[in-house]
Protein backbone atom coordinates (compact mmCIF):
# COMPACT_ATOMS: atom_id res chain seq x y z
CA UNK A 1 0.00 0.00 0.00
CA UNK A 2 1.10 3.32 -1.03
CA UNK A 3 0.33 6.50 0.24
CA UNK A 4 0.00 9.58 0.11
CA UNK A 5 2.88 12.21 0.87
CA UNK A 6 4.21 10.99 4.19
CA UNK A 7 7.36 13.69 3.87
CA UNK A 8 4.58 16.04 4.64
CA UNK A 9 5.48 14.75 8.11
CA UNK A 10 8.49 15.41 8.60
CA UNK A 11 8.21 18.27 11.05
CA UNK A 12 5.12 16.67 12.59
CA UNK A 13 4.21 14.76 16.05
CA UNK A 14 1.76 12.80 13.80
CA UNK A 15 3.32 9.48 12.38
CA UNK A 16 1.84 6.40 10.34
CA UNK A 17 1.42 3.45 12.57
CA UNK A 18 0.86 0.23 10.10
CA UNK A 19 -1.05 2.45 7.83
CA UNK A 20 -2.68 4.78 10.49
CA UNK A 21 -1.68 8.16 11.91
CA UNK A 22 -1.13 7.96 15.51
CA UNK A 23 0.83 10.71 17.94
CA UNK A 24 2.91 9.40 20.30
CA UNK A 25 1.97 5.50 21.00
CA UNK A 26 -2.16 6.59 20.53
CA UNK A 27 -4.08 6.24 17.24
CA UNK A 28 -5.56 9.84 16.31
CA UNK A 29 -9.02 7.59 14.89
CA UNK A 30 -9.29 6.35 18.28
CA UNK A 31 -9.74 10.04 19.96
CA UNK A 32 -12.05 11.08 16.88
CA UNK A 33 -14.41 8.47 18.16
CA UNK A 34 -14.04 9.33 21.96
CA UNK A 35 -13.86 12.62 21.64
CA UNK A 36 -15.79 13.79 18.37
CA UNK A 37 -14.91 16.36 15.95
CA UNK A 38 -13.18 19.19 15.06
CA UNK A 39 -10.71 18.44 17.62
CA UNK A 40 -7.21 19.64 18.69
CA UNK A 41 -4.77 16.89 19.22
CA UNK A 42 -1.03 17.85 20.90
CA UNK A 43 1.93 16.37 21.46
CA UNK A 44 3.10 16.36 24.94
CA UNK A 45 6.43 15.03 24.45
CA UNK A 46 6.87 17.21 21.79
CA UNK A 47 6.31 20.35 23.63
CA UNK A 48 9.09 19.24 25.69
CA UNK A 49 11.57 18.45 22.77
CA UNK A 50 10.46 21.73 21.85
CA UNK A 51 11.62 23.31 24.53
CA UNK A 52 14.62 21.21 25.15
CA UNK A 53 15.95 21.84 21.75
CA UNK A 54 16.06 26.15 22.94
CA UNK A 55 17.23 25.07 26.67
CA UNK A 56 20.51 23.65 24.50
CA UNK A 57 21.14 26.11 22.39
CA UNK A 58 21.10 28.48 24.77
CA UNK A 59 23.16 26.61 27.23
CA UNK A 60 25.90 28.79 28.97
CA UNK A 61 24.23 31.97 28.67
CA UNK A 62 22.25 33.30 31.38
CA UNK A 63 18.86 32.84 29.48
CA UNK A 64 15.19 32.55 30.35
CA UNK A 65 12.40 31.07 28.23
CA UNK A 66 9.27 33.35 28.10
CA UNK A 67 6.50 31.02 26.46
CA UNK A 68 4.52 33.32 24.17
CA UNK A 69 1.06 32.49 25.51
CA UNK A 70 -1.03 33.66 22.14
CA UNK A 71 0.03 30.89 20.52
CA UNK A 72 -1.57 28.24 22.34
CA UNK A 73 -3.22 29.43 25.77
CA UNK A 74 -4.92 26.44 26.72
CA UNK A 75 -4.43 25.48 31.07
CA UNK A 76 -2.73 22.45 29.84
CA UNK A 77 -0.14 23.63 27.74
CA UNK A 78 0.69 26.54 30.04
CA UNK A 79 0.86 24.02 32.85
CA UNK A 80 3.12 21.94 31.25
CA UNK A 81 5.59 24.84 30.03
CA UNK A 82 5.27 25.69 33.56
CA UNK A 83 6.77 22.52 34.99
CA UNK A 84 9.00 22.87 32.49
CA UNK A 85 10.84 25.85 33.70
CA UNK A 86 9.46 28.74 31.45
CA UNK A 87 8.52 32.13 32.11
CA UNK A 88 5.71 33.70 29.76
CA UNK A 89 5.16 36.23 27.50
CA UNK A 90 2.27 37.98 27.98
CA UNK A 91 -0.06 40.33 25.87
CA UNK A 92 -3.28 40.95 28.08
CA UNK A 93 -4.56 40.91 31.44
CA UNK A 94 -6.44 37.50 30.07
CA UNK A 95 -3.47 35.57 29.40
CA UNK A 96 -2.57 36.76 32.95
CA UNK A 97 -5.17 35.24 34.43
CA UNK A 98 -4.42 31.99 32.41
CA UNK A 99 -0.95 31.72 33.68
CA UNK A 100 -1.56 32.41 37.50
CA UNK A 101 -4.69 29.83 36.67
CA UNK A 102 -2.04 27.03 35.19
CA UNK A 103 0.34 27.62 38.05
CA UNK A 104 2.97 29.71 36.24
CA UNK A 105 5.04 32.34 38.67
CA UNK A 106 4.28 35.75 37.72
CA UNK A 107 8.12 36.60 38.72
CA UNK A 108 8.51 35.08 35.37
CA UNK A 109 6.41 36.92 33.40
CA UNK A 110 7.08 39.82 30.71
CA UNK A 111 3.97 42.01 29.68
CA UNK A 112 4.48 42.68 25.45
CA UNK A 113 1.63 45.12 23.90
CA UNK A 114 0.91 48.19 22.35
CA UNK A 115 -2.63 48.59 24.15
CA UNK A 116 -2.24 47.94 28.28
CA UNK A 117 -5.17 48.71 29.92
CA UNK A 118 -5.17 50.39 33.08
CA UNK A 119 -6.80 47.89 35.03
CA UNK A 120 -4.31 45.11 32.93
CA UNK A 121 -1.51 47.21 34.63
CA UNK A 122 -2.90 47.46 37.50
CA UNK A 123 -3.70 43.60 37.75
CA UNK A 124 0.22 43.04 36.30
CA UNK A 125 1.58 45.43 39.02
CA UNK A 126 -0.43 43.78 41.90
CA UNK A 127 0.63 40.51 40.72
CA UNK A 128 4.50 41.55 40.59
CA UNK A 129 5.25 40.79 37.46
CA UNK A 130 8.76 40.09 36.08
CA UNK A 131 8.61 43.22 33.49
CA UNK A 132 6.70 45.61 31.71
CA UNK A 133 7.60 45.75 28.02
CA UNK A 134 6.72 48.98 27.24
CA UNK A 135 5.92 50.29 23.72
CA UNK A 136 5.25 54.07 23.85
CA UNK A 137 5.77 57.17 26.00
CA UNK A 138 2.47 57.30 27.07
CA UNK A 139 2.00 53.62 28.60
CA UNK A 140 5.31 54.17 30.45
CA UNK A 141 3.61 57.76 32.16
CA UNK A 142 0.79 55.50 32.55
CA UNK A 143 2.46 52.89 34.03
CA UNK A 144 4.42 54.99 36.10
CA UNK A 145 1.44 56.91 37.82
CA UNK A 146 -0.37 53.39 38.27
CA UNK A 147 2.92 52.16 40.68
CA UNK A 148 2.34 55.50 42.19
CA UNK A 149 -0.74 54.94 43.04
CA UNK A 150 -0.82 51.46 44.34
CA UNK A 151 2.74 52.04 45.70
CA UNK A 152 4.57 49.70 43.64
CA UNK A 153 7.88 49.89 41.50
CA UNK A 154 7.14 48.99 38.12
CA UNK A 155 10.14 46.74 36.52
CA UNK A 156 10.23 48.15 32.56
CA UNK A 157 12.06 47.59 29.53
CA UNK A 158 11.39 49.43 26.34
CA UNK A 159 10.62 47.84 23.39
CA UNK A 160 12.51 49.18 20.53
CA UNK A 161 11.33 49.00 16.60
CA UNK A 162 14.50 48.33 14.69
CA UNK A 163 13.26 49.01 12.03
CA UNK A 164 14.32 45.73 10.27
CA UNK A 165 11.95 43.48 7.68
CA UNK A 166 11.88 40.39 9.46
CA UNK A 167 11.01 39.24 5.37
CA UNK A 168 7.44 37.11 6.62
CA UNK A 169 4.12 37.74 5.90
CA UNK A 170 2.77 41.21 6.58
CA UNK A 171 0.65 40.45 8.68
CA UNK A 172 2.92 38.87 11.27
CA UNK A 173 5.91 41.34 10.33
CA UNK A 174 6.30 43.72 13.56
CA UNK A 175 9.77 44.85 13.36
CA UNK A 176 9.21 48.01 10.93
CA UNK A 177 8.53 51.33 11.47
CA UNK A 178 5.16 51.39 9.51
CA UNK A 179 4.01 48.94 11.91
CA UNK A 180 2.68 49.88 15.24
CA UNK A 181 4.88 48.24 17.57
CA UNK A 182 7.96 49.23 19.57
CA UNK A 183 9.89 52.71 20.23
CA UNK A 184 11.46 54.26 17.29
CA UNK A 185 15.33 54.00 18.10
CA UNK A 186 15.80 57.47 17.94
CA UNK A 187 13.77 58.29 20.89
CA UNK A 188 14.63 55.67 22.85
CA UNK A 189 17.44 57.47 24.73
CA UNK A 190 15.53 60.18 25.68
CA UNK A 191 12.45 57.52 27.49
CA UNK A 192 15.32 55.78 29.15
CA UNK A 193 16.20 59.14 30.37
CA UNK A 194 13.12 59.79 31.87
CA UNK A 195 12.03 56.47 32.93
CA UNK A 196 15.69 56.13 34.73
CA UNK A 197 14.80 59.17 36.74
CA UNK A 198 11.15 58.31 37.73
CA UNK A 199 11.02 56.94 41.19
CA UNK A 200 8.28 54.66 40.19
CA UNK A 201 10.16 52.71 37.65
CA UNK A 202 12.59 50.76 37.44
CA UNK A 203 14.65 50.11 34.31
CA UNK A 204 15.79 46.53 33.80
CA UNK A 205 16.21 45.87 29.85
CA UNK A 206 15.33 45.82 26.43
CA UNK A 207 13.39 44.46 23.73
CA UNK A 208 12.13 43.63 20.53
CA UNK A 209 10.11 41.27 18.24
CA UNK A 210 10.57 41.76 14.83
CA UNK A 211 7.92 39.04 13.49
CA UNK A 212 6.77 35.62 13.24
CA UNK A 213 7.28 32.85 10.97
CA UNK A 214 11.25 33.94 10.37
CA UNK A 215 13.23 32.12 8.52
CA UNK A 216 16.65 33.28 7.86
CA UNK A 217 18.13 34.39 11.58
CA UNK A 218 19.94 37.32 9.88
CA UNK A 219 16.85 39.95 10.63
CA UNK A 220 16.87 38.80 14.15
CA UNK A 221 21.22 39.22 14.45
CA UNK A 222 20.62 42.80 12.57
CA UNK A 223 17.99 43.39 15.61
CA UNK A 224 20.62 42.56 18.14
CA UNK A 225 23.34 44.72 17.34
CA UNK A 226 20.61 47.82 17.33
CA UNK A 227 19.21 46.73 20.84
CA UNK A 228 23.67 46.18 21.80
CA UNK A 229 24.36 49.85 20.19
CA UNK A 230 21.17 51.36 22.45
CA UNK A 231 22.83 49.31 25.65
CA UNK A 232 26.34 50.76 25.00
CA UNK A 233 24.84 54.34 25.14
CA UNK A 234 22.89 53.71 27.98
CA UNK A 235 25.89 52.43 29.69
CA UNK A 236 27.75 56.24 29.03
CA UNK A 237 25.29 57.95 30.73
CA UNK A 238 24.57 55.14 33.73
CA UNK A 239 21.99 54.03 32.78
CA UNK A 240 22.87 50.20 32.94
CA UNK A 241 20.80 47.71 31.97
CA UNK A 242 20.67 43.18 32.78
CA UNK A 243 17.86 42.40 30.47
CA UNK A 244 17.90 42.15 26.53
CA UNK A 245 14.96 40.66 25.25
CA UNK A 246 15.02 39.41 21.68
CA UNK A 247 11.50 38.40 20.97
CA UNK A 248 9.96 35.28 19.31
CA UNK A 249 9.33 34.57 15.64
CA UNK A 250 11.46 31.66 15.10
CA UNK A 251 10.32 29.96 12.13
CA UNK A 252 9.09 26.46 11.78
CA UNK A 253 8.16 23.87 9.02
CA UNK A 254 4.72 24.15 7.36
CA UNK A 255 5.40 22.91 4.05
CA UNK A 256 9.17 22.87 2.65
CA UNK A 257 10.63 25.67 4.91
CA UNK A 258 13.43 24.53 6.55
CA UNK A 259 13.22 24.33 10.05
CA UNK A 260 14.84 27.60 12.15
CA UNK A 261 17.97 26.32 13.14
CA UNK A 262 18.21 27.63 16.65
CA UNK A 263 21.48 25.44 17.19
CA UNK A 264 23.60 28.03 14.75
CA UNK A 265 21.08 30.96 16.05
CA UNK A 266 22.35 30.61 19.51
CA UNK A 267 25.58 29.61 19.61
CA UNK A 268 25.84 32.97 17.56
CA UNK A 269 23.83 35.11 19.86
CA UNK A 270 26.10 33.80 22.98
CA UNK A 271 29.19 34.57 20.78
CA UNK A 272 28.02 38.19 20.74
CA UNK A 273 26.38 38.40 24.41
CA UNK A 274 29.11 36.67 25.68
CA UNK A 275 30.70 38.93 28.14
CA UNK A 276 28.40 41.33 28.52
CA UNK A 277 26.73 40.72 31.69
CA UNK A 278 23.42 41.07 30.38
CA UNK A 279 20.72 38.15 31.10
CA UNK A 280 18.86 37.07 27.50
CA UNK A 281 15.17 36.60 27.30
CA UNK A 282 13.09 35.03 24.71
CA UNK A 283 9.21 35.08 23.77
CA UNK A 284 8.79 31.97 21.37
CA UNK A 285 5.55 30.70 20.08
CA UNK A 286 5.21 28.93 17.38
CA UNK A 287 8.56 26.85 17.57
CA UNK A 288 7.14 25.28 20.85
CA UNK A 289 3.57 24.33 19.92
CA UNK A 290 2.95 24.39 15.91
CA UNK A 291 4.14 20.77 14.85
CA UNK A 292 3.36 19.59 18.34
CA UNK A 293 -0.32 19.64 17.09
CA UNK A 294 -3.07 18.53 14.56
CA UNK A 295 -6.52 19.57 13.75
CA UNK A 296 -8.60 16.24 13.66
CA UNK A 297 -12.13 17.00 11.04
CA UNK A 298 -14.39 14.20 9.63
CA UNK A 299 -15.43 14.79 5.69
CA UNK A 300 -19.47 15.57 6.10
CA UNK A 301 -19.80 16.20 1.97
CA UNK A 302 -18.64 15.10 -1.33
CA UNK A 303 -19.41 17.77 -3.83
CA UNK A 304 -17.91 17.11 -7.03
CA UNK A 305 -17.16 19.13 -9.67
CA UNK A 306 -18.38 17.72 -13.58
CA UNK A 307 -14.65 17.97 -15.07
CA UNK A 308 -16.19 18.03 -18.57
CA UNK A 309 -19.23 20.81 -18.10
CA UNK A 310 -18.91 24.53 -17.62
CA UNK A 311 -22.17 24.66 -15.56
CA UNK A 312 -23.09 22.08 -12.99
CA UNK A 313 -25.58 22.17 -10.57
CA UNK A 314 -24.15 20.51 -7.49
CA UNK A 315 -20.66 22.64 -7.66
CA UNK A 316 -18.22 25.20 -9.65
CA UNK A 317 -17.24 23.25 -13.18
CA UNK A 318 -13.99 21.38 -12.80
CA UNK A 319 -13.51 21.83 -8.83
CA UNK A 320 -14.32 19.59 -6.31
CA UNK A 321 -15.13 20.38 -2.65
CA UNK A 322 -14.56 18.33 0.27
CA UNK A 323 -17.01 20.12 2.94
CA UNK A 324 -15.73 19.09 6.23
CA UNK A 325 -16.75 19.83 9.87
CA UNK A 326 -13.84 22.60 10.69
CA UNK A 327 -13.90 25.85 9.63
CA UNK A 328 -12.05 29.04 9.75
CA UNK A 329 -13.78 29.46 12.84
CA UNK A 330 -11.54 26.39 14.06
CA UNK A 331 -8.45 27.16 11.99
CA UNK A 332 -8.34 30.86 10.81
CA UNK A 333 -4.78 30.61 9.52
CA UNK A 334 -5.82 29.44 5.96
CA UNK A 335 -8.58 32.53 5.74
CA UNK A 336 -6.55 34.97 7.33
CA UNK A 337 -2.73 34.47 5.87
CA UNK A 338 -3.79 32.19 3.34
CA UNK A 339 -1.54 30.21 5.50
CA UNK A 340 -0.81 26.99 3.92
CA UNK A 341 -0.84 23.75 6.27
CA UNK A 342 -0.44 19.72 5.31
CA UNK A 343 -4.05 17.86 4.98
CA UNK A 344 -3.69 13.84 4.78
CA UNK A 345 -6.17 11.37 5.68
CA UNK A 346 -6.20 9.68 9.18
CA UNK A 347 -6.02 6.61 6.99
CA UNK A 348 -3.13 5.83 4.95
CA UNK A 349 -4.65 5.38 1.02
CA UNK A 350 -3.67 3.28 -1.85
CA UNK A 351 -2.93 5.43 -4.84
CA UNK A 352 -4.66 3.85 -7.37
CA UNK A 353 -7.66 4.60 -5.57
CA UNK A 354 -10.72 7.82 -6.79
CA UNK A 355 -7.80 10.08 -6.57
CA UNK A 356 -8.89 13.63 -7.14
CA UNK A 357 -7.91 17.59 -6.54
CA UNK A 358 -9.74 18.76 -3.32
CA UNK A 359 -10.86 22.04 -1.92
CA UNK A 360 -11.15 20.99 1.44
CA UNK A 361 -13.73 23.77 2.83
CA UNK A 362 -15.52 23.86 6.07
CA UNK A 363 -19.45 24.57 6.59
CA UNK A 364 -19.31 28.62 7.05
CA UNK A 365 -20.89 30.74 4.77
CA UNK A 366 -18.22 32.55 3.83
CA UNK A 367 -16.09 31.69 0.17
CA UNK A 368 -12.49 32.87 2.44
CA UNK A 369 -13.60 29.28 4.74
CA UNK A 370 -11.22 26.72 3.49
CA UNK A 371 -8.86 24.89 5.63
CA UNK A 372 -6.23 24.04 2.27
CA UNK A 373 -6.92 23.93 -1.53
CA UNK A 374 -5.97 21.32 -4.29
CA UNK A 375 -5.33 18.96 -2.43
CA UNK A 376 -5.01 15.31 -4.41
CA UNK A 377 -6.44 12.35 -2.71
CA UNK A 378 -9.09 10.06 -2.82
CA UNK A 379 -12.08 10.60 -0.10
CA UNK A 380 -15.19 9.05 1.08
CA UNK A 381 -17.97 10.84 3.57
CA UNK A 382 -17.23 9.87 6.74
CA UNK A 383 -13.20 9.89 5.82
CA UNK A 384 -11.49 11.50 9.02
CA UNK A 385 -8.31 14.14 7.93
CA UNK A 386 -5.35 15.27 9.87
CA UNK A 387 -4.54 19.11 9.63
CA UNK A 388 -1.32 19.45 10.63
CA UNK A 389 0.81 22.38 12.36
CA UNK A 390 -1.99 23.33 13.97
CA UNK A 391 -0.65 23.40 17.61
CA UNK A 392 0.04 27.16 16.99
CA UNK A 393 -2.24 30.15 16.49
CA UNK A 394 -5.02 27.23 16.10
CA UNK A 395 -7.12 27.53 19.13
CA UNK A 396 -6.07 30.92 19.78
CA UNK A 397 -7.54 32.16 16.88
CA UNK A 398 -10.73 30.19 16.83
CA UNK A 399 -14.06 32.19 17.59
CA UNK A 400 -17.85 31.54 17.76
CA UNK A 401 -18.39 32.76 14.24
CA UNK A 402 -21.93 31.02 12.31
CA UNK A 403 -22.81 30.30 16.11
CA UNK A 404 -20.27 27.22 15.89
CA UNK A 405 -19.33 26.00 19.27
CA UNK A 406 -15.22 26.00 19.73
CA UNK A 407 -13.74 22.37 19.31
CA UNK A 408 -12.46 20.06 21.54
CA UNK A 409 -8.42 20.21 22.91
CA UNK A 410 -6.49 16.86 23.63
CA UNK A 411 -2.58 15.95 25.13
CA UNK A 412 -1.43 13.11 24.30
CA UNK A 413 1.26 11.59 26.66
CA UNK A 414 2.84 8.40 25.57
CA UNK A 415 -0.33 5.46 25.36
CA UNK A 416 -2.49 7.71 27.08
CA UNK A 417 -4.41 10.75 26.07
CA UNK A 418 -6.37 13.26 28.27
CA UNK A 419 -9.20 15.75 27.77
CA UNK A 420 -7.99 18.81 28.25
CA UNK A 421 -10.33 21.31 27.08
CA UNK A 422 -14.29 19.82 26.25
CA UNK A 423 -16.33 21.00 23.13
CA UNK A 424 -18.16 24.08 24.40
CA UNK A 425 -22.08 23.65 24.40
CA UNK A 426 -24.67 25.95 22.26
CA UNK A 427 -25.56 26.66 26.28
CA UNK A 428 -21.88 27.79 26.62
CA UNK A 429 -22.71 30.18 24.01
CA UNK A 430 -25.69 31.63 25.25
CA UNK A 431 -24.64 32.09 28.72
CA UNK A 432 -23.44 35.58 28.39
CA UNK A 433 -26.34 37.50 26.58
CA UNK A 434 -30.02 38.49 27.95
CA UNK A 435 -32.59 38.78 26.27
N1 LIG B 1 6.45 38.17 21.39
C1 LIG B 1 5.63 39.10 20.89
C2 LIG B 1 5.67 40.46 21.45
C3 LIG B 1 4.75 38.77 19.85
O1 LIG B 1 3.93 39.70 19.36
C4 LIG B 1 4.73 37.45 19.34
C5 LIG B 1 3.81 37.07 18.25
C6 LIG B 1 5.60 36.50 19.91
C7 LIG B 1 6.46 36.91 20.92
C8 LIG B 1 5.64 35.07 19.47
O2 LIG B 1 6.00 34.91 18.15
P1 LIG B 1 6.27 33.42 17.58
O3 LIG B 1 7.48 32.87 18.30
O4 LIG B 1 5.08 32.61 17.84
O5 LIG B 1 6.53 33.62 16.16
N2 LIG B 1 -1.35 34.61 14.20
C9 LIG B 1 -0.13 34.61 13.42
C10 LIG B 1 1.10 34.90 14.26
C11 LIG B 1 1.01 36.20 15.00
C12 LIG B 1 2.20 36.48 15.86
C13 LIG B 1 1.96 37.63 16.75
N3 LIG B 1 2.99 37.88 17.70
C14 LIG B 1 -0.03 33.28 12.68
O6 LIG B 1 -0.88 32.43 12.86
O7 LIG B 1 0.91 33.09 11.91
Amino acid sequence: MLTVSPELLRASAAHFVEGELAIEDVALADIADAVGTPVYVYSSAMFSSQYQLLVEALKGLPNRLHYAVKANSTLAVLKQFADLGAGFDIVSGGELSRVLTAGGDPAHVVFSGVGKSTEEIDFALKTEIECFNVESAGELARISERANVLGKMAPIALRINPNVDAQTHPYISTGLRENKFGIAQENALALYRLAAADPHIQVRGIACHIGSQIGDPQPLFDALEQLLALVDALKNEGIVLTDIDLGGGFGVTYDEEPAFDVTAWGDRVKERLGDRGLQLSIEPGRFLTANAGVLLTRVEYLKVGDEHSVSNETSSAGKHFAVVDAAMNDLLRPSLYQAWHGVLPVKQQNTDGNTRTWDIVGPICESGDWLAKDRQMSLSVGDLLCVLSAGAYGSTLSSNYNTRPRAAEVIVDGAAFRLVRRRESLQDLLTTEML
